[in-house]
């Protein structure tokens, strides 16, 4: 069973999760992938979007004797005039891939864009992303635009593609 739950900057902020950001096998469908991460940008970004008003970031931890993080989603940014949001998502920890999490993190996230009255959700992933588009797939999203030519990775040109979902 997985629970998502807004990050504490006390608690959440570990080791594991700074290792994650700076995992090149993680982060190498998203661009995050440019950055060398810090314990100080993680915390000013989960602090920023702890406050922000149409961006909602949680993590994904899975309810065992205590609570144990694993990756993050975001629904955000909201645009409020046409009820639509993107989400974003990783698993940071790789021994829980292919587990179904990632899968269970997004519906959850359909619940509270549901909640929030929202109309539809889209999500962009690289081509190559395969385990992504098949999270997004099983959860209803279809691919709406393909955007070729559009991300660079390891010096070649790879096609993004845009998936959405009518709530
Ligand atoms: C994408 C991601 C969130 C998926 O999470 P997950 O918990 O592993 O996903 P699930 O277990 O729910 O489902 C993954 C599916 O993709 C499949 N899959 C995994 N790798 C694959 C590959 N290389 N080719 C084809 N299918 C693949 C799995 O078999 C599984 O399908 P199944 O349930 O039919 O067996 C996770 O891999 C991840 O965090 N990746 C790094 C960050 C990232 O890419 N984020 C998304 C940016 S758009």
């Amino acid at each position: 069973m997985i629970i998502l739950k807004k990050l504490n900057i006390k608690n959440n902020i570990s080791s594991n999760y700074l290792k994650w950001m700076n995992d090149p096998d993680v982060q190498k469908y998203t661009e995050q992938r440019f950055k060398k991460h810090s314990f100080k940008d993680i915390r000013s970004f989960v602090s920023s979007k702890n406050s922000s008003k149409d961006e909602f970031l949680y993590g994904i931890f899975i309810k065992k004797k205590k609570l144990f993080h694993i990756g993050n989603i975001k629904l955000g940014p909201i645009n409020f005039i046409h009820k639509t949001a993107f989400i974003s998502y990783f698993i940071g920890e790789k021994a829980f891939w292919g587990k179904s999490y990632g899968s269970k993190a997004i519906s959850e996230i359909i619940q509270i864009a549901k909640k929030k009255k929202l109309k539809k959700l889209k999500a962009g992933v690289y081509e190559q992303n395969l385990a992504s588009q098949k999270v997004l797939k099983k959860n209803g999203f279809k691919i709406e635009g393909r955007f070729k030519y559009e991300k660079v990775y390891n010096g070649k040109r790879y096609s993004y593609f845009e998936y959405g979902k009518i709530l």
